[in-house]
């Protein structure tokens, strides 16, 4: 078999990289590819895996020329990839579950304190020399224990948020795929069972003081967060986004945040990353993270060394250990 030929489009952490250069041979450009350079590269013919970002786009046309026979995405969402048409032209993806889950959660916690506790303008307050002694009326902020925090979403990061949220004395419901219904038993519910509650997306929506999205970004789920459902929230409601920006309408947010409709926002991530909407920046009552869900110096690594993994198993013909779709390359 000849050696496995890798493109990575920007650099990742040890290990994955010296993994990839003990399995094969690296080409990493030194400006991270546009989309017509990315294109290019994956039609050479030159490469057996591209290792990805959630920046990099892989499209039907993109994917109807590639000759390649894999795409290790350095994520565990993979929303960039058109999974159909890498299925139909026998591309497979692997993705990099898991090892974020804490992280991610731990950032969704952070922001639901961080604006319910007012943390980055008391913060900007005391840097900038205007705290002159401890005051009655300062920095009033809105309680997390006894709060109930809504999740959109129930899945590994849903559920380790929901794990730290009771640990608050949070009450917590869910919507497993919001906007529709699919019930979970307490089978799957597990440690969870008797201790949240699943409700409707509507009832989800309007009961939640913090609303916390946690569902991929797909067809169904963009703008699952729209003008109109940011008007059925509590006026006194969060919105926390840690899943991906398209799943809320940003403009329509940043009109509902001006208006009073809701009380503030935390995000990690923004719909037309890394641009923010018109006003986004300018509305006081947020806390904007430049998406680092799974920013921690070990699971980044973790992460580079699954997507290796990953990589290398696709470059030898072998179903990687995380793959999106294994159907791939059953025809
Ligand atoms: P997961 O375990 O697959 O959970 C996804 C949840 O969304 C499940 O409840 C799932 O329902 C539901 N869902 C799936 N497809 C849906 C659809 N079409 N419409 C509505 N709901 C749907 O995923 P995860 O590991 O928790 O990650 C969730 C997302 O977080 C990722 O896709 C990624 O976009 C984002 N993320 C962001 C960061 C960051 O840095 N900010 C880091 C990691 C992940 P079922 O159980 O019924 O399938
Ligand atoms: C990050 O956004 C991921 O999906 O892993």
């Amino acid at each position: 078999m000849s050696e496995p030929r890798f493109y990575v489009t920007a650099p990742i952490p040890d290990p994955g990289l010296p993994m990839l250069r003990a399995a094969g041979s690296v080409e990493m450009p030194d400006v991270a590819p546009d989309p017509a350079a990315l294109r290019r590269a994956c039609e050479s013919g030159d490469y057996d895996v591209i290792i990805a970002q959630v920046r990099n786009p892989f499209d039907a046309d993109l994917l109807r020329t590639a000759r390649i026979r894999g795409i290790s995405n350095f994520a565990v969402g993979y929303d960039n990839i058109d999974v159909a048409a890498a299925t139909a032209n026998a591309v497979m993806v692997g993705n990099t579950p898991d090892v974020l889950t804490d992280a991610t959660a731990d950032i969704a916690v952070l922001l639901m304190l961080a604006v319910g506790r007012r943390a980055v303008e008391a913060d900007t307050f005391v840097r900038t020399g205007h705290f002159s002694g401890w005051r009655p009326d300062m920095f009033l902020g809105r309680d997390i224990s006894g709060a109930t925090l809504g999740l959109a979403g129930f899945g590994r990061i849903g559920r380790a948020t929901a794990r730290r949220a009771l640990g608050f004395g949070m009450r917590v419901l869910f919507s497993p795929r919001p906007p529709g219904d699919r019930h979970v038993g307490d089978d799957e519910l597990g440690e969870f069972a008797g201790r949240v509650r699943q409700v409707g997306w509507a009832e989800l929506v309007g009961s939640s003081d913090y609303l916390s999205l946690h569902v991929p970004l797909t067809a169904e789920t963009r703008h699952l967060v729209n003008a109109e459902v940011l008007r059925a929230m509590k006026s006194t409601a969060v919105l926390i986004n840690t899943a991906r920006g398209p799943v809320v309408d940003e403009d329509a947010l940043v009109a509902a945040l001006k208006a009073g409709e809701i009380a503030g926002a935390g995000l990690d991530v923004y719909e037309h990353e890394p641009q923010l909407a018109a006003g986004l920046a300018e509305v006081p009552n947020t806390v904007l993270l430049p998406h680092i869900g799974s920013a921690t110096v070990s699971v980044r690594a973790e992460m580079a060394r699954l997507c290796a993994e990953n990589a290398i198993a696709m470059a030898r013909g072998v179903v990687p250990p995380h793959p999106v779709n294994p159907e791939a390359w059953r025809s």
